[in-house]
């Protein structure tokens, strides 16, 4: 079995001149790792910084746990792509182009001139690097697991060059809504689809995103043979619980309760992304403290932003927007002793777990998401809390007894706060106990399987 995708399960960094190994963050790499740990499996991936071109050149046939560094017993090949083809697939096409355009972030899209025609190559030839490796290192008719919308080239050439492979691809975004992808130059609209389309099997998280994808082609005319299906990913509460057993989370958890005293927690933890929609979370914090009085003083925002994508400029002034908002907030609504908004821009899991833990509310109102696997660890980690929840996410479709939000609504999403902070105990527990069973529903070894099985 091969798995290819953008971000893989390591991620190194030069530190006093020695290299060191981290572990890759975010949903998909905790999907793939359970993937990765069958003794068959090789994970193919690219090297994201100088650092990971380092260890990847250094390294026998890019296989950086050859080279000793473990990936929790997973096989890995790094793919030494050229720095200025992997900037423009990654941060052009892939995080310019095609991130806003599945989560509806039109304001952000770049022009289609002259230099994205450029990138658009590139993202083809870092495509091509993918169909390559996986070409040379699969066996006769091996499963091959493609991930997400950084390689939507990759199954329709690898279809080419290895008819024998069963090919699966599965997109961790939501798809672009019809109207919206129309705005793509046409014969990049048409690769996209037709790349895809080369699979066996295209999954997603939701229906809707099915939907959405089978709309897209549709627009097109180009007609879909291939099987679209909804697999939507859960949590396994064993290893997330047992990390957040660990001393780090314990001693984070304390400084936390000491620094808010006995205030209710709204929490929340993200990356430091416009889709998230962090900014309109802090105004609708703002809003419920003007709207309802009783909470002030006692009720704080903990958000947690760790940074992501700081290589794109949209990305960079949404963080300092986010800061500016936070402060600018407390100086209007702070008091002596009481601090409404604390915002963590840092990378501190132990941290990001506590604040899920010690939340009475948990808020996450995504433009567009995936699924939104914080929302089913939040529910997972945390005794009780209530969860006031995007209707715009995967999480929503099976998060039923959340409380629902449009993402754009900064009053509504105000007073859903303000319902969840007023629930009983009982109704709490009620709610918490049924999102629970949600989140849980599906871990990422059945995910696996069910995907496995379909391409068998
Ligand atoms: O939502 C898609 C996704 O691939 C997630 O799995 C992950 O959290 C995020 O994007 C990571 O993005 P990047 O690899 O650009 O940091």
């Amino acid at each position: 079995m091969v798995i290819a995708s953008n971000r893989g399960p390591l991620s190194f960094r030069r530190v006093e001149g020695e290299i060191t190994s981290s572990r890759g963050g975010g949903g998909l790499v905790s999907a793939m790792a359970v993937a990765a740990a069958q003794p068959d499996a090789l994970w193919i991936c690219a090297a994201l910084s100088d650092d990971d071109r380092e260890v990847a050149a250094g390294a026998p046939g890019g296989r950086v746990d050859e080279a000793g560094f473990d990936a929790d017993g997973a096989s890995v090949r790094m793919l030494d792509i050229d720095a200025g083809v992997l900037s423009a697939a990654y941060n052009s096409i892939a995080n310019s182009t095609l991130w806003p355009l599945n989560h509806g972030l039109l304001d952000g899209l770049p022009a289609y001139d002259e230099e994205w025609r450029r990138d658009w190559t590139a993202y083809g030839e870092y495509n091509a690097a993918f169909v390559s490796a996986i070409a040379e290192e699969a066996a006769p008719g091996a499963i091959v697991l493609v991930q997400d919308y950084h390689l939507d080239l990759v199954p329709a050439g690898l279809r080419e060059a290895r008819p024998d492979l069963k090919i699966s691809h599965f997109t961790h975004t939501p798809w672009a809504k019809p109207q919206d992808f129309a705005g793509l130059p046409e014969d990049v609209a048409r690769a996209v689809i037709s790349g895809l389309l080369g699979a066996d099997s295209l999954g997603f998280h939701s229906p809707r995103w099915a939907a959405d994808f089978g709309g897209c082609a549709a627009a097109l005319g180009i007609e879909v043979t291939t099987p679209l299906r909804a697999h939507p990913l859960g949590v396994d509460p064993e290893p997330l619980l047992a990390r957040a057993g660990e001393p780090d989370v314990a001693e984070r958890r304390a400084g936390l309760r000491a620094a808010v005293g006995d205030a209710a927690v709204v929490g929340r933890v993200d990356r430091t992304e416009p889709a998230k929609n962090i900014h309109r979370g802090l105004l609708a914090f703002a809003e419920l403290l003007r709207r309802h009085p009783e909470h002030v003083g006692h009720v704080v925002h903990l958000a947690v932003a760790y940074p992501s994508r700081q290589d794109v400029a949209e990305y960079r002034d949404y963080t300092a927007l986010c800061r500016d908002t936070a402060a600018r907030i407390n100086d209007e609504l702070g008091r002596d002793g009481w601090k409404p908004i604390s915002l963590e821009v840092r990378d501190d899991y132990a941290r990001s777990l506590a604040t899920l833990a010690i939340s009475d509310v948990l808020l996450v109102n995504s433009m567009r998401d995936g699924m939104n696997l914080v929302a089913k660890e939040g529910v997972l980690l945390s005794d009780d809390a209530a969860l006031v929840l995007s209707r715009e996410t995967g999480a929503a479709d099976e998060m039923t007894a959340a409380m629902l939000v449009d993402p754009l609504d900064i009053e509504g999403t105000a007073e859903a706060l303000h319902d969840a902070l007023s629930m009983s105990r009982k109704q709490r527990a009620e709610s918490h106990a049924a999102l629970a069973r949600v989140a849980a529903a599906l871990p990422p070894r059945e995910w696996l399987q069910q995907q496995i099985d379909v391409l068998s």
